[in-house]
């Protein structure tokens, strides 16, 4: 041991005396949690012996958390135990005050130690007593006492010309209504003819109740549609529509109010818009104003075809009847094709006046017009021509009727048919056909209709007379045959004399040389034997 280490030694014996309360089996005070506290005299004691034990208590208004210790005991080892740390408090709750009638609490900061709470009335009630209530150290709720009361409002009062209608209570509460009645003819006014008990204790807007009557109104321009001839009470209702050609720029209806009509129709004369421009151009009544019935005229100008309605008229109801027309430029369509050449204007366009110009190769006669126009209606003026192959001259044209092949094409082949107007009188002189030869020449001339001829006249009136001259004989010899039968045996002289006896002088003359007479033989004529004879007279 060196004398170096004698100070070290004392330093300890040292400590060692200052630790001596542990030393000698004694605990501290023990460190308590917030709101937690010594319970009774230990409070002054700052050391305590081995096995003995304090109580910890809370606070006024607090109380142990459930499972803290009851007790702290020192141990042999100089700590409590448990360790006082173990003790906690926490505060005490004054749990929910119970309902309140009309009315709620409010709870800002819950409902533990120290917290306050808010009695409010629902709405048309009043409070009585103090509205605030505190948690209590004891874990009760101050106060208590308090109500909500209903407003009351007296009863209403009369109105001028009217009064609330019987039967009328001495009191009554929020919310109650009471209906108000006009006398005689006297009209109900405002918004409503019910009050109300309100929340302040007064009552609502009470009504008004007066005389309406409205005078019977001039509209200008318009018709009655809806409404009676007055007189006129509040609410009355009219309705009004605009004569044609004028338009509504109110309301149609007009209501009687208390201090007359609540509006009064307005009827303007229609006006239609400006129609626009297109390039089809206005002949009538351009630059407006367009009042209804209102008429423009549209034009388009030459080689345009009007697309649209050439005229516009306005409405009744301030609206053109369609929209303006447009002009389009006419174009002939495309005119085919055929076997003549197109020499001039090929291509197109084909604009209104565009000429088409044909022709055909050397030999080939056209067919048709040589020359096509396209017309303002977007028509060309006739068909395309054609060439012929090879053709026959037009043939010369006499007094016969060319009725078959006429319209040509003269080709090789085309067959021409004549005909004569009359042909008994005027009969054909010539070929009735003439055909187109492969050579480019008809097949004769073109034949003639003979004259009527005087020979053919002649021959006809002598056919007739000799047909007369036969027929009057046969008439005659059946007359006098028949005489021969029914009075036979008689002769014919007998039959003369006695059946035509006032014609015997005259017999003679007719029958000339000649006279119808039967045989000798009375058989014979019976026979049917007759013949022609000279008379005897
Ligand atoms: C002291 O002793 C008690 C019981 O005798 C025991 O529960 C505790 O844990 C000990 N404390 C320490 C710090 O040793
Ligand atoms: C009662 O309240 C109504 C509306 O809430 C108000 O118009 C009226 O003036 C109040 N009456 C009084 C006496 O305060
Ligand atoms: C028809 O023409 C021929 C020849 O030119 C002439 O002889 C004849 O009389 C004419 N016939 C009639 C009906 O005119």
């Amino acid at each position: 041991m060196s004398i170096m280490l004698l100070p070290k030694i004392l330093g300890c014996v040292w400590i060692l005396c200052l630790l001596s309360p542990e030393i000698h089996g004694q605990c501290t005070k023990p460190a308590t949690s917030e709101n937690a506290v010594i319970h009774g005299s230990d409070i002054l004691k700052d050391t305590f012996d081995i096995d003995s034990a304090v109580r910890l208590v809370c606070h006024h208004g607090y109380e142990p958390t459930s499972g803290s210790p009851r007790r702290l005991v020192c141990g042999n080892n100089n700590t409590w135990s448990p360790g006082p740390e173990r003790f906690t408090c926490q505060k005490k709750s004054c749990g929910h005050p119970g309902e309140l009638a009309n009315g709620h609490y409010e709870f800002p900061n819950g409902v533990e130690f120290g917290a306050v709470i808010t009695a409010v009335c629902n709405t048309g009630h009043f409070a009585i007593g103090e509205k605030q209530r505190s948690c209590l150290g004891d874990g009760q709720w101050d106060g208590g006492n308090f109500v909500c009361e209903v407003v009351k409002c007296e009863p209403p009062k009369p109105i001028p010309n009217g009064q609330p209608r019987p039967p009328v209570n001495e009191m009554y509460e929020y919310g109650q209504a009471v209906q108000y009645v006009c006398n005689g003819d006297n009209t109900m006014l405002g918004a409503s003819d019910t009050v109300h008990c309100l929340e302040n204790g007064s009552w609502s807007d009470v009504p008004r109740c007066a005389k309406v009557v409205c005078i019977r109104p001039d509209i200008p321009n318009a018709r009655l549609v809806e409404g009676g001839s007055g007189p006129y009470g509040y609410k009355y209702t009219l309705r009004y529509e605009c004569n044609v050609g004028y338009k509504m720029t109110s309301d149609g209806e007009m209501t009687c109010l208390e201090h007359g009509w609540s509006s009064t129709p307005n009827c303007e004369a229609v006006e239609c818009p400006n129609p626009g421009t297109t390039n089809a151009i206005i002949t009538d009544r351009a630059g407006g104003p367009y009042g209804y019935s209102a008429i423009l005229t549209y034009k388009c100008q030459d080689g345009h075809r009007l697309v649209g309605s050439t005229q516009l008229k306005c409405g009744s109801d301030g609206q053109w009847s369609s929209k303006p027309p447009t002009c389009q430029v006419v174009e002939c369509p495309n005119p085919g094709t055929t076997n003549a050449i197109i020499t001039d204007g090929a291509g197109g366009p084909y604009g209104v006046s565009a000429i088409l110009t044909y022709r055909c190769q050397a030999g080939h006669p056209l067919v048709g017009s040589p020359q096509l126009t396209c017309g303002s209606d977007g028509q060309w003026s006739s068909k395309p021509p054609t060439c012929q192959a090879v053709g026959c001259p037009q043939p010369g044209t006499t007094n016969a009727t060319i009725y078959e092949g006429a319209d040509g094409p003269y080709v090789p082949g085309a067959v021409l048919e004549y005909k004569c107007h009359n042909e008994f009188w005027h009969p054909l002189v010539g070929s009735p056909q003439l055909k187109c030869g492969s050579d480019g020449q008809w097949s004769s001339k073109p034949p003639t209709c003979q004259d009527v001829s005087i020979w053919k006249i002649i021959g006809i009136a002598v056919l007739a007379v000799l047909v007369l001259v036969v027929v009057c004989c046969i008439v005659w010899w059946c007359y006098t045959c028949l005489s021969v039968v029914l009075s036979s045996p008689l002769s014919l002289d007998l039959v003369l004399n006695q059946f035509y006896s006032q014609w015997a002088g005259h017999w003679a003359a007719i029958g000339g040389i000649f006279a119808l007479c039967p045989t000798e033989s009375i058989s014979a004529a019976i026979g049917g034997i007759f013949a022609l004879c000279p008379t005897e007279r």
